[in-house]
């Protein structure tokens, strides 16, 4: 059997591709739970031709979904996300689909917007672009008399594609960018040393430490629905995206600075598990090109149409709910207080330690002795789900009082600590993070005298709720770990007070109207800092003396 004109689709050549090492009778068998079908392949020589031919495409098929951040839209979904936008009067002449996989869009476009003169679709899988023309070719055969457009389909990258090519041909029509990018971060990328970056990588010109502390890393969706702002807002038209819900908060964000021509900016809600089966919030980002900027977002659930909440700009502040927001904006200001981010040591094996009888194990499962005095309790996000807490259920070495300190001498009389320390030196040695690169051996960060503090009121960054948590010591001071935000106490008196403060009703709806719950780190030390949980006693309480009305501070 000759295969060659035999269209097999993706999912089937990446099946054989998986399988490759299977023999003639394993892949019988494995076809027959697969596909119910009994002897799948009767003659040997078929199986060996079919795996020639799957070879040769081997380059296409074998391409990381990781790497491509490819999450094809499901037909369902592409197609009540156009018939939305052409419920909503949206009549596009020309449609630019930048990565357009499959052709969800595309052929779903086709089929709602008879307007369509031309569509521009970009792909950087060939074997994509062959099925949607397979398919383009199997609707307009079917429905002869249907719309027919221009359809120009470029196998690219999108980052290396000439789009003042389509630019030029556009004269005035009304344009539709729509698509769903890819889903992937330039970290991910980099720990797969991809080259499917954009050449200019820091796009947002994002330096120093917060390019290393985490605020570098960026979605390539979101490059490239900023680069079509760029360079198609000021046409007349629509932008429709499927993106993920931090991407979305990203560009209203950076809205204030880029102020794009774009009005009516919606976020619909998805249920991505659902459609996609990624574990990842996202929502269709809808907006008008061509019209004076706006900086908030109307957020709905895409499947009732049910209104939610409006999130963006209000007074030069950024809330994810600014009806809330306008609520409790009194708090907004500055913390009296400093909040501090807990240990961090980048070395989870070694340093996360559980006290055993008459010593302690490691996440390597290896039990030893250590001496107890760098030994501390260390809580995790997960510790911080109650009201209190003084009982730690893992341990750390702290090898410095402050950053950046000699680790040597504090060693020098601890010889089972320095022992295990230098026997795991290779794991200290393998961090990745360029914050410890010259730093002294065993460094840590995330330490000082507010460490040692004996009382704490801490919350999670990772958890989405708004409690705050006491940390009381127990014999000794209890630290917490990164993913931990305090702030430390000499009394319980004072840690108790400031607790209670942040957990009244008013605090945490207003920590609540400015939280992004999807985004990785919910709370972060620029929220916590935002809170000025005293800013009810400095208001000048009304009241009645002798008969006047006076002002009390
Ligand atoms: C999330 S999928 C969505 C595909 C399609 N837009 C849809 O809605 O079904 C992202 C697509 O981007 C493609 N892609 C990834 N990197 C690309 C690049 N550098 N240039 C062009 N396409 C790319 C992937 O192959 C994949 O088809």
């Amino acid at each position: 059997m000759n295969f060659d004109h035999i269209d097999i689709v993706y999912e089937a050549l990446s099946f054989f591709q998986e399988n490759k090492t299977a023999n003639f009778q394993e892949i019988n068998q494995l076809l027959k739970a697969q596909s119910g079908v009994i002897d799948f392949f009767e003659k040997e020589a078929d199986y060996i031709q079919l795996k020639q031919k799957v070879e040769t495409s081997q380059s296409v098929a074998c391409e990381s979904r990781t790497e491509y951040g490819d999450f094809q839209t499901n037909r369902n979904l592409s197609l009540s996300i156009t018939k939305y936008l052409s419920n909503k009067d949206i009549t596009p002449q020309v449609l630019i689909e930048p990565t357009c996989g499959k052709g969800s869009f595309i052929l779903s476009a086709i089929q709602t917007f008879n307007s369509l003169q031309q569509v521009f679709g970009i792909e950087i899988q060939e074997v994509y672009l062959w099925e949607l023309k397979f398919e383009l070719l199997e609707y307009f055969l079917k429905n002869p008399t249907a719309n027919k457009p221009e359809i120009h389909l470029y196998h690219c990258n999108v980052f290396d594609f000439d789009f003042q090519q389509i630019k030029k041909q556009i004269n005035g029509r009304e344009l539709l960018v729509i698509g769903n990018p890819p889903w992937v971060t330039n970290s991910t990328l980099s720990s797969l040393n991809s080259k499917n970056l954009p050449t200019k990588s820091n796009f947002k010109n994002v330096k120093g430490i917060d390019a290393i502390t985490g605020k570098g890393n960026f979605d390539i969706g979101e490059y490239i629905a900023l680069n079509m702002l760029d360079l198609f807002a000021k046409e007349k038209g629509n932008f429709a995206f499927l993106i993920k819900n931090s991407v979305i908060k990203n560009i209203v964000y950076e809205q204030k600075r880029n102020k794009y021509p774009i009005s009516n900016l919606e976020k619909h809600t998805i249920n991505a598990q659902k459609e996609f089966g990624a574990a990842v919030d996202a929502s269709l980002f809808v907006c008008k090109f061509n019209s004076p900027p706006e900086f908030t977002a109307k957020e709905f659930d895409f499947y009732t149409s049910k209104s939610r909440v409006t999130l963006g700009w209000i007074n030069n502040k950024f809330a994810s709910d600014i009806e809330k927001y306008k609520k409790y904006q009194q708090f907004d200001g500055v913390c009296p207080f400093e909040w501090r981010q807990g240990i961090k040591h980048d070395c989870a094996k070694v340093m996360e330690l559980e006290r055993i009888d008459g010593g302690f194990r490691n996440a390597l499962g290896e039990e030893f002795e250590l001496e107890e005095d760098l030994v501390y309790g260390i809580l995790k996000s997960s510790d911080l789900q109650i009201d209190r807490i003084d009982t730690p259920r893992k341990y750390t070495i702290v090898t410095q009082k402050k950053v950046g300190q000699e680790t040597k001498q504090i060693l020098e009389n601890l010889p089972k600590t320095k022992a295990y320390l230098e026997r795991h030196k290779e794991h200290f040695l393998q961090r990745k993070s360029s914050i410890y690169k010259g730093k002294p051996m065993y460094s840590i960060f995330g330490v000082g005298d507010y460490s040692f503090k004996p009382y704490k009121v801490a919350i999670s960054g990772l958890y989405k709720q708004t409690k705050f948590t006491l940390v009381e010591p127990n014999g000794t001071v209890l630290l917490l770990d990164d993913t931990c935000y305090f702030i430390g106490f000499d009394t319980l008196e004072e840690a108790q007070t400031v607790q209670s403060s942040l957990n009244k009703p008013e605090i945490q709806a207003f920590i609540e109207s400015f939280m992004f719950t999807d985004a990785k780190r919910a709370i972060t030390k620029e929220l916590l800092m935002r809170i000025d949980f005293e800013s009810n006693a400095r208001q000048p309480k009304r009241c009645v003396v002798e008969g006047q009305l006076n002002l009390e501070f």
